[in-house]
C-alpha cells in the first residue's frame, strides 16, 4: 500500500515513511511484541517507541525477529521529558539503544518540553544542554536525525535560538477538533516535519457521527478518515493499536478526501474540548 511506503523527506534529506505505528500504552513482552510483528508483516515500516513507553525491548526484538533488513525501517524513540541535563541525556541515549538493540535510532526526539508532573514549567536552559547532546549524538551518526515533541512555537523559538541543528520533526498531539494550528504552521514554515500522535484521539473519535457520515460516503472507516486527514495536512499519523485488523485498516488509506470533506474535518476544530 503506498501509504505506507511513501515517504516524507526531512530538511535533512533522510526520508520517513508517511505511516508509523504507534506503541504508546502498550505493554512491554507479548503485547509490544506481537502488535510490531502484526505492523511489520502488515507493511508499516516505521516504529515509534520511548524510553518512557518501557517497551523499547520488545519493540527491537520483534524488529529483529522480523528479518526485514534494518535499513528498511525506521525507528524513533524518545529521551525521556524529566531528563533535562547533558549527562542525563546521555545516559538516557545509551540505555535507549542498548534496549532496542538496533544499532544506531533513525530519529531521537526531546519527549516533552517540561516532566510531565510539572506541565509547562520553565526548562529553556536544560532543554538547550540536552539538545546540544542531541546535535553530538546526530554528529557522531549515532541518531540520523533529531528532534522534539510536545513543543509549541515559544519552546521552539528559546531552543533554535540558541542552538545550531534546527529540529527535524515535532512530534504533537494531533487529531480531527486539535489541530495545533499555530505550532503546525510554525513548524511547516521551518521544514520541520508535524508527526501526530493520538490520531484516532486515543479512541474517542471513533464514535464522532460527523466523521462518521463523512466515512459512509466513501465506505471507509472512522478511524481511515481520520488517519488520512493527517496524510492531507501533511502531518505523519502514529496510529495505535493491539488488535491485528485494525493495524492493517489504520494502513488502508489509499483514498483521497474532497475538499469540501476536509473543511468540514477543519470545521470540528475545538470539539475535543
Ligand atoms: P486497540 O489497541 O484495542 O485496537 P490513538 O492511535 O489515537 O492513540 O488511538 C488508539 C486507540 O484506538 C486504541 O484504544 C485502539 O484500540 C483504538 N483503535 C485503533 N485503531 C482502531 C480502529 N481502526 N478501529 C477502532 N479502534 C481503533
Amino acid at each position: 500500500m503506498p501509504a505506507l511506503t511513501d515517504t516524507f523527506t526531512l530538511s535533512n534529506g533522510v526520508t520517513i515513511p508517511k505511516i508509523g505505528f504507534g506503541t504508546w500504552q502498550i505493554p512491554d513482552g507479548p503485547e509490544t511484541y506481537d502488535s510490531v510483528r502484526t505492523a511489520l508483516d502488515a507493511g508499516y515500516r516505521h516504529i515509534d517507541t520511548a524510553r518512557a513507553y518501557g517497551n523499547e525491548a520488545s519493540v527491537g526484538r520483534a524488529v529483529r525477529d522480523s528479518g526485514i533488513p534494518r535499513d528498511e525501517i525506521f525507528i524513533t524513540t524518545k529521551c525521556p521529558a524529566e531528563v533535562k541535563d547533558a549527562a542525563g541525556a546521555r545516559n538516557a541515549f545509551e540505555r535507549s539503544t542498548a534496549a532496542l538493540d538496533l544499532g544506531p535510532v533513525d530519529l531521537y526526539l526531546i519527549h516533552a518540553p517540561w516532566p510531565w508532573n510539572a506541565i509547562g514549567s520553565d526548562h529553556r536552559a536544560g532543554n538547550i544542554e540536552v539538545w546540544k547532546v542531541f546535535e553530538e549524538l546526530y554528529e557522531a551518526g549515532s541518531t540520523r536525525s533529531i528532534g522534539v515533541s510536545n513543543f509549541e512555537v515559544d519552546d521552539l523559538e528559546s531552543l533554535t535560538a540558541a542552538t545550531t541543528v534546527l529540529p527535524h520533526a515535532n512530534q504533537i498531539r494531533w487529531f480531527v477538533g486539535n489541530t495545533q494550528p499555530e505550532t503546525t504552521a510554525y513548524c511547516h514554515e521551518r521544514d520541520i516535519l508535524v508527526e501526530g500522535y493520538s490520531p484516532l484521539a486515543t479512541g474517542r473519535l471513533l464514535g464522532n457521527q460527523d466523521i462518521a457520515a463523512i466515512a459512509e460516503k466513501y465506505g471507509k472507516s472512522v478511524a481511515q478518515v481520520s488517519i488520512r486527514y493527517l496524510l492531507q495536512k501533511n502531518v505523519l499519523p502514529l496510529p495505535k493499536s493491539t488488535t491485528p485488523s485494525r493495524i492493517v485498516e489504520n494502513a488502508d488509506v489509499d483514498f483521497e478526501l474532497a475538499p469540501e470533506d476536509v473543511a468540514a474535518l477543519d470545521a470540528l476544530e475545538g470539539g475535543d474540548r
